[in-house]
């Protein structure tokens, strides 16, 4: 009889049972993939580590968690610079000085910024009613048209004129030549792949890979006291309410002939021509000097049941539906819900951790 059924080998998962066995208990670990690490799973090939679910960049503003990840890992020095590529014109991203002087040739943040507040005056947008208009309103009609309105469009699968305003709270804009993604203290890259942090995370536990826990869900959670259980919420209650929706993705890996493709480990593809959202060469996210180099292509896709979920869509429906299945999982006795798809939230990496070790304070809160 083990202590805990850990159901995915994911970083929830995996956090939660290193702190489990570092407390003296036992975990079976299973996962239905093939391999560990969930979606930040890497994957050597060609001396380079794949990003086979995405693009994976570790940020933090918080020391505790970076500290945390140091007994597992060192990190590189990398920083998100992601490049947006609009029919062959190239502008740095997020938006900032370079970006400006790229579109309009301004040199000055005061220049920029009377640009952009003419444009928002021009457009006169009162009360955003879409997507299309509340981006407008922000940032102004140019950085809309080349950098926002395709790349969203292709994100969501729809016209930005018939997403609503919300999706865009704000869109950061910056007034210094300062091309770093993240505004976060801390960033990198696992020097040797998230693979490899997730394998010393499970070191003292039973992993069993293959396995769906829906293939017989009384059987495995008989062998342990409790159960973690870190898949999709609305699946562990059969649907009973209804089924959650996401958006998916498709990812089309290739390997080239070249030791450099692109010049940057993320480009953006911003047009509504070109089918993928973006591209990305592995080789830079670890400054790789291998001879050849592997790109993923990025498209996003519909979602239906039986689809790997990726983004949770956060409407009115799915929130209500959400917040129905979380009132009948608390009351679930021996059960506890962790991680993106039993909470139907995105997180981040060092969210998904932080959240973890909350998971892990409360349970063991009664022992000393
Ligand atoms: P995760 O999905 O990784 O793990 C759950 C595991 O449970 C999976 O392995 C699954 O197979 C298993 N499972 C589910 N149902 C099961 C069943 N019935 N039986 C057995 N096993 C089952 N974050 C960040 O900080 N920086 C970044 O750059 C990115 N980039 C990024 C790109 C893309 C495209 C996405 C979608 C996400 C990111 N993220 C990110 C977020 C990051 O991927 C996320 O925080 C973690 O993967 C979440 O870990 P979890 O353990 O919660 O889920």
């Amino acid at each position: 009889m083990y202590d805990y059924l850990i159901v995915g080998a994911g970083l929830f998962g995996a956090v939660f049972s290193y702190e489990a066995t570092k407390r003296g208990k036992t975990c079976l670990v299973i996962d239905k993939r093939d391999h560990i690490g969930g979606n930040i799973y890497t994957e050597k090939q060609a001396g380079i580590d794949v990003h086979k679910y995405g693009a994976h960049i570790f940020h933090t503003n918080s020391e505790k968690i970076w500290n945390y990840m140091q007994q597992f890992t060192t990190f590189n020095r990398y920083t998100n610079s992601p490049i947006a590529n609009y029919k062959g014109e190239i502008y740095n991203l997020p938006f900032n000085m370079n970006t400006f002087h790229q579109l309009w040739g301004v040199t000055t943040p005061d220049e920029a910024k009377q640009k952009i507040a003419s444009q928002r005056q021009h457009a006169g947008v009162a009360e955003a009613k879409n997507l299309e208009e509340q981006a407008i309103s922000l940032v102004g009609t140019d950085i809309y048209q080349k950098l926002i309105k395709g790349y969203t469009e292709k994100q969501w699968g729809r016209k930005a004129t018939d997403l609503p305003a919300f999706i865009i709270k704000r869109l950061p804009v910056r007034f210094t030549y300062d091309n770093n993604y993240f505004n976060d203290r801390f960033q990198g890259i696992p020097t040797h792949g998230y693979t490899a942090i997730i394998e010393q995370m499970l070191a003292k536990s039973t992993v069993k890979l293959g396995v769906d826990f829906f293939d017989d869900k009384t059987h495995f959670m008989r062998q342990a006291k409790k159960t973690l259980f870190t898949g999709m919420i609305d699946q562990y209650f059969s649907y009973q309410y209804g089924v959650l929706d996401y958006r998916s993705l498709r990812f089309e890996t290739e390997k080239h002939a070249t030791d450099n493709y692109q010049g940057n480990a993320v480009v953006n593809y911003t047009d509504s021509e070109t089918p993928y959202t973006r591209i990305i060469e592995h080789k830079h996210f670890n400054f790789g000097t291998q001879s050849e180099t592997i790109i993923t292509k990025e498209y996003p896709t519909e979602w239906a049941k039986g689809d790997e979920p990726y983004y949770p869509i956060n409407d009115q429906r799915n929130t209500a539906l959400y917040l129905k299945y979380k009132a009948i999982a608390s009351k679930e006795k021996d059960v506890l819900f962790g991680g993106r798809l039993a909470t139907y939230k995105y997180y981040d990496m060092h969210q998904v951790i932080a959240s973890a070790l909350e998971t892990i304070e409360e349970e063991f809160s009664h022992e000393h």
